[in-house]
């Protein structure tokens, strides 16, 4: 191994674009850190499919980047996080951090009456590792589980503020009518972008969380505790895809509204 491992990058991985929310935030609150990210554009959708495609599609992704010598490793995405995170552990001698266990914290922190709605892909919510962590942290808790396999097309389509993404969203909360749950736990990538119309059906008084802010929050605790900060102030942001770099290009400038540098176009063997 050359140079100091605190000079490396921290590695994100996720299906597509959608982990571009967690890489805001540790952006923004990590500024001086290096950030390395993969997007697996080629096999993106992952909340519809299985829990072995998904460890395998995760470990090739995580072999990748430690290729390219991260140092830390974020698993962006929900449904790799729900099924992958333990074998990832196993497997891989560098810290792996991913957004179930912050977001259940998040949501745990904020709930009032201990009910809490979980809203994620098929994946994710077959899991059952967000209703695990909320139980684990506060065993008292009620958890409402909710699929919503419509709203990552929706988004993708950048139906951000469109009728038919009202209505499925809808459709799904329909399912929460009577569980008077305080809490939505936004367990997706995803559905940060579509917060505001979630809250105009969820109503005032239900606070949504995400797993986003406190994912970065516990990188950059691992960082300090692991003694592997930056020692720089010069951060640099890359991006890799397994397919298509300019579709990534044009949907992530579109759907964050903020530009984006070159896009490589590299597999995970
Ligand atoms: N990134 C995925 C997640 O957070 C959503 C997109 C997909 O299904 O691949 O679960």
């Amino acid at each position: 191994m050359h140079g100091s491992l605190s000079t490396y990058h921290i590695g994100l991985f996720d299906s597509g674009v959608g982990g571009l929310t967690v890489m805001q935030e540790i952006a923004r609150l990590l500024p001086h850190e290096s950030l390395l990210y993969f997007g697996d554009t080629a096999r993106v959708p992952y909340g519809n499919k299985s829990r072995e495609t998904i460890i395998r599609y995760s470990i090739e992704n995580a072999i990748f980047l430690l290729e390219k010598q991260i140092k830390l490793l974020v698993v962006a995405c929900n449904t790799a996080s729900a099924f992958a995170l333990p074998k990832l552990r196993q497997i891989f001698n560098i810290p792996i951090v991913g957004v179930i266990e912050p977001g259940a914290q998040k949501a745990v922190s904020v709930t009032r009456n201990q009910r809490i709605a979980v809203l994620g892909t098929k994946g994710t919510i077959q899991s059952g590792a967000y209703q695990l962590e909320i139980q684990r942290l506060l065993p008292q808790a009620t958890v409402v589980p909710v699929a919503c396999p419509l709203l990552v097309p929706l988004v993708e389509e950048r139906f951000l503020n469109h009728p038919i993404t009202r209505l499925a969203i809808k459709e799904y909360m329909n399912q929460l009518e009577k569980a008077e749950v305080d809490t939505i736990l936004l367990g997706c990538t995803h559905y940060p972008l579509l917060k505001e119309l979630i809250q105009e059906q969820a109503g005032p008084h239900i606070s949504l969380v995400d797993s986003a802010s406190t994912c970065a929050q516990t990188v950059a605790h691992l960082l300090q505790t692991h003694k592997l900060e930056s020692p720089t102030n010069q951060a640099t942001h890359r991006y890799y895809v397994s397919d298509d770099p300019d579709k990534f290009h044009d949907l992530g400038e579109k759907l964050f509204g903020q530009p984006l540098p070159h896009i490589e176009l590299q597999k995970p063997e």
